[in-house]
């Protein structure tokens, strides 16, 4: 029997991605392993984690600890860019599996990108990383419109996603019909906002209304749009939370009451990779 997060799942190209993943970034040492197990143990079969974040082997021991079959779990790692050229890409993704314990990641993603190392020669050494097995499948994150439209007309693999912030009050549209055009999944990070969807009056209306809470609202509003979802939490009883947003759905009316909260501005990860060498 599929889990409810296997159910439901966004396909691209032949990959199939769990709706709702957990986000790992800032999860460390055991609170991170041990998220990572009770996640899975309470049906969560997508977990989102990078070489940035410096919990890959914790992330691998929780896998470990949860006796879930490898192959039912969808598990994401990045690679930074200072790590984008060809022979470090590959170094890269090497040292993330070896810290994960893991023979090959489903999801290998381009972090940020990297305006100093030209995409004509990272794309193919990504496509060959799927090739050689390292990887299922390969995307990318934070790009642009432009650059989504370039990565593609340089890979002759397909990218499979393009990982980005998406919440109720960042306006996405564009880059999500770009992913669109090229069937690319638009997999949301940052997706209750920090936090933020807490403090939104028409959020909370509607989750009044419906006896749940804004963040399952936001993230509801989401899914139900197509967009897989990574929330991160440290707490228990908001893994349970975010997961349970399957058994509801929001209204075209509802839906539509949410959509103006979507603003240009509305981004809370303000960061743009400059070669700066605070993190290689
Ligand atoms: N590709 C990228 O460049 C990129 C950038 C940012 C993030 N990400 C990925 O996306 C994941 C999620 O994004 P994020 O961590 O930025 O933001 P997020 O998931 O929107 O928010 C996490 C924050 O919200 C709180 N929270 C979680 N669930 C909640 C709930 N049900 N009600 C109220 N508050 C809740 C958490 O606090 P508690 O811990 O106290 O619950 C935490 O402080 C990351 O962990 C990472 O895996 C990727």
């Amino acid at each position: 029997m599929p889990t409810a997060a296997q159910a439901h799942a966004v396909e691209a190209h032949g990959a199939r991605i769990p709706l709702v993943g957990l986000g790992t970034w800032d999860l460390r040492g055991r609170t991170c392993a041990r998220m990572v197990e009770a996640a899975l143990r309470l049906g969560y079969r997508h977990v989102d984690t990078a070489e940035m974040y410096d919990n890959e082997r914790e992330v691998g021991e929780g896998l470990r600890a949860s006796a879930i079959a490898r192959e039912e779990v969808f598990v994401t790692t990045k690679v930074w860019p200072s790590h984008f050229a060809p022979r470090a890409l590959e170094r890269a993704a090497e040292e993330s599996l070896a810290r994960l314990k893991l023979a090959q990641v489903d999801l290998l993603l381009l972090h940020w990108p990297n305006p100093q190392i030209a995409l004509r020669d990272t794309l193919p050494a990504l496509c060959k990383l799927k090739r050689s097995g390292l990887t299922r499948h390969i995307g990318v994150s934070n790009f642009t419109v432009a650059l989504t439209e370039e990565a593609v007309r340089l890979a002759d693999e397909p990218l499979v996603c393009n990982q980005i912030e998406v919440h109720p009050f960042i306006d996405q549209s564009k880059v999500i019909a770009a992913c669109r055009r090229h069937g690319m999944a638009v997999v949301a990070y940052s997706p209750v906002a920090r936090g933020g969807v807490t403090r939104d009056k028409v959020l909370a209306k509607i989750a009044a209304a419906r006896g749940k809470s804004a963040a399952q609202v936001s993230l509801r509003y989401l899914v139900q749009r197509g967009i897989a979802v990574i929330p991160r939490t440290s707490r228990r009883e908001r893994l349970a939370e975010n997961f349970a947003i399957f058994g509801f759905e929001l209204s075209a009316a509802e839906m539509a009451e949410i959509a103006p909260l979507a603003h240009r501005d509305g981004r809370i990860v303000d960061f743009a990779y400059s070669g700066s060498p605070d993190w290689d």
